[in-house]
C-alpha cells in the first residue's frame, strides 16, 4: 500500500570524505524532488543523514588521535551539516548511524532475521578493499605491476582475510527479486539500470557475509557481541530506523516505504540487498529507487580517492547556492553521467541566469514601474491578442509538462521546459517592443496587456523554479507582485498563481554578472 506521505531519501553520506560536488549533486536532486512534491500540496518526509561506522572511519579517528565517537561528532557538526545547509537542503529528518534509534532499531531488525533463520554462521575468505568497504568479486580485482592483488576501482591492494562470519541468505531471494522487478517495472529507474540489475540477479546470487570481527566500530550482533554488523547492512537500515521502526509504529506506517535516490555506484545495494533484507524480515520493500549518473572530472568519477573532488563551498561562494543548484541540475541529464566543469557552469550562469532570467525580470519590472507606477490596470485582459494567448497557453503547458517530467524523475526535462518558457517570454518582449509602444500614449492599453502577460509568465517561472532556486524564486515572485510565500503556491497551478501586488524591481539584480577575471 502506498504511504500517505511522499517519503524520499538521499543515501547517508560517508563522513570520512570531505563533501564534494558529487555528494552535493545527490542531495540537490533529492531536494528538488522533495520540494516539488511539497509544492503539489503533498505531505513529504525527506530524509538524509550520515554513515558513521566502519573500519575506514575508525582508522582515521585513530590517526587523528581521537575516539571514533568524538571524531564523527566533529565531522558531522563541522563538515556535513553545514554543507547541506549551504546547499539549502530542506530535509525533514537527519539520521546518524550512531543515533540510539538507529542502533537499537538495527538490533531489533537483526533479531527478526535471526529468528526467521535468514542468517547462519560460516567461514569466509575474501579480498577486502578498504576503499569500497566491501569484499570484492574476482572480476573486480586487478594485479598491480608488483604482483599484488588490488581493487580495480581504487587501484589499492586488497586484504585477503579469513573470518568466521555470519551470512545472510541472499541466494534464497533470487526469484522473489526477479518477480518484484517484473511486477513493478518502475521499482528500479532509469530503465538502463533496471536492465543491469535484472541481468545481475539472473546471473545468480550468493549469500553475503554480514558480520566482521576484525574491528569494533559498528553495531554488535544481538546474539554474538564479538561480531559487528557489516557497514552496508548497517547503513541501509537507516531508511527504516529513521522513519520510526524502533518504537513509533504509527509514524512508521505513514513514512515507509520510501523512494530512494542514489548514485549508480551504490545501486546494487539498494536494488538487490536492501529489498531482500526487507523481504527476509517480512516487511514492505521500498517504493522504488532511482540511480543517477556520476559527475566526471576529465572523464573520471569525481571522488576523494582520485583526489579530483571539488568542494561545493567554492562554487557557492562564486555563483551563490541557488545558481549552483540550477546549473548542476540543468547541465546533467538525470540518470546519465555528466562532465563537471566550472567553465561550463560559468557560461551557463551568464547566458541563462544573467542574460536570460535576470534580464527578463529587470526589463519587465522596470517598465511596469516606469509606466504604471508598479500597478497594472485590472481591465487589461478584457481583450486578448493571439500573441498573449500563446504565452498564457505556454504557461499552462509548461506547468503541466514540468510536473509530469518530475513525476517521471526527468528533472533535467522539467528545467528545460521552464527554460523554454523564459526564452519564449524574452522573445515575446523583443517582438512586441512594449518600450517602443509606450512612447505613444494611445497604445498604453496594449502596453499594459503585454506587461501583464509577461508578469504572469514570470510568476509562473517563479513558482516552478522554487524547488530548484528557492531564494531567487522568492525574490522574483515578490518583484512581479506575487502574494505571500512562493513556496505556499500550489506548483501544479503555477500558471494561475495569486498575484496582483505592486510590481517592483528586485532591489539588487537577481544574478550579478561574473566576469572571467573574477573567478581567479
Ligand atoms: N554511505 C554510502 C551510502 C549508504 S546509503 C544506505 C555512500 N556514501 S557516499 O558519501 O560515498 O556517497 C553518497 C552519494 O554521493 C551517493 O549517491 C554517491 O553515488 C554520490 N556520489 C559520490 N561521488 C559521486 C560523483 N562523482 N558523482 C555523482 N554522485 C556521486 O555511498
Amino acid at each position: 500500500m502506498p504511504s500517505p506521505i511522499f517519503s524520499v531519501t538521499t543515501p547517508i553520506f560517508y563522513i570520512n570524505d570531505v563533501p564534494h560536488v558529487g555528494h552535493a549533486y545527490t542531495a540537490i536532486a533529492t531536494d528538488m524532488i522533495a520540494r516539488w512534491h511539497r509544492g503539489r500540496g503533498e505531505s513529504v518526509y525527506f530524509l538524509t543523514g550520515t554513515d558513521e561506522h566502519g573500519e575506514k572511519i575508525l582508522r582515521t579517528a585513530i590517526a587523528n588521535g581521537t575516539e571514533p565517537q568524538q571524531w564523527v561528532d566533529t565531522l558531522v557538526d563541522t563538515a556535513w551539516k553545514p554543507a547541506l545547509s549551504e546547499l539549502a537542503i530542506s530535509h525533514d529528518d537527519f539520521i546518524r548511524t550512531t543515533d540510539r534509534r538507529h542502533v537499537e532499531g538495527v538490533k531489533k531488525f537483526l533479531d527478526v532475521l535471526w529468528k526467521n533463520d535468514m542468517i547462519y554462521s560460516g567461514v569466509f575468505t575474501g579480498h577486502y578493499c578498504i576503499g569500497c568497504e566491501e569484499y570484492k568479486q574476482a572480476a573486480d580485482l586487478i594485479t598491480l605491476p608488483d604482483g599484488t592483488l588490488a581493487c580495480a576501482l581504487h587501484a589499492i591492494a586488497v586484504e585477503t582475510n579469513t573470518e568466521e562470519n555470519y551470512f545472510f541468505r541472499l541466494s534464497a531471494f533470487q526469484e522473489r527479486l526477479l518477480a518484484l522487478y517484473e511486477s513493478r517495472p518502475e521499482f528500479i529507474r532509469p530503465e538502463s539500470l533496471r536492465n543491469e540489475m535484472v541481468s545481475f540477479v539472473r546471473s545468480g546470487l550468493h549469500d553475503v557475509s554480514i558480520s566482521r570481527t576484525t574491528f569494533d566500530w559498528g553495531i554488535e550482533l544481538p546474539w554474538n557481541s564479538d561480531h559487528i554488523l557489516y557497514v552496508w547492512c548497517d547503513a541501509l537500515l537507516n531508511y527504516i530506523t529513521a522513519a520510526g521502526y524502533l518504537e513509533e509504529p504509527e509514524l512508521f506506517a505513514e513514512r515507509w516505504p520510501s523512494l530512494h535516490i542514489v548514485g549508480k555506484d551504490i545501486a546494487r545495494f539498494h536494488a538487490v540487498l536492501w529489498p531482500a533484507l526487507l523481504m527476509a524480515a517480512e516487511m514492505s520493500v521500498p517504493r522504488g529507487m532511482f540511480g543517477h549518473g556520476w559527475l566526471l572530472v576529465d572523464g573520471e568519477k569525481m571522488s576523494k580517492t582520485k583526489l579530483n573532488g571539488i568542494e561545493p563551498r567554492g562554487m557557492i561562494a562564486r555563483f551563490g547556492s541557488d545558481a549552483f543548484r540550477y546549473c548542476l541540475l540543468r547541465s546533467i541529464r538525470f540518470g546519465h553521467d555528466g562532465n563537471f566543469s566550472e567553465d561550463e557552469i560559468h557560461q551557463r550562469y551568464n547566458s541563462e541566469l544573467v542574460n536570460g532570467l535576470g534580464n527578463l525580470c529587470a526589463r519587465v519590472t522596470t517598465l511596469v514601474e516606469k509606466h504604471f507606477a508598479g500597478l497594472l490596470p485590472h481591465d487589461t485582459f478584457a481583450h486578448i491578442d493571439a500573441e498573449e494567448r500563446r504565452i498564457l497557453d505556454l504557461c499552462r503547458e509548461t506547468t503541466r509538462e514540468a510536473d509530469a517530467a518530475v513525476e517521471r524523475l526527468e528533472l533535467h526535462k522539467a528545467i528545460e521546459r521552464i527554460w523554454e518558457l523564459i526564452v519564449a517570454l524574452n522573445a515575446y518582449l523583443t517582438a512586441t517592443e512594449p518600450w517602443r509602444l509606450a512612447a505613444d500614449p494611445t497604445r498604453m492599453k496594449r502596453v499594459a496587456r503585454i506587461l501583464h502577460t509577461a508578469v504572469r509568465g514570470l510568476g509562473t517561472v517563479a513558482v516552478l523554479m522554487h524547488p530548484i532556486m528557492p531564494a531567487i524564486a522568492q525574490r522574483l515572485w515578490a518583484a512581479v507582485g506575487g502574494k505571500g510565500k512562493v513556496g505556499d503556491v500550489r506548483l501544479d497551478k503555477a500558471d494561475n498563481a495569486p498575484m496582483g501586488e505592486p510590481v517592483h524591481s528586485p532591489g539588487t539584480v537577481l544574478f550579478p554578472r561574473i566576469e572571467i577575471a573574477d573567478q581567479h
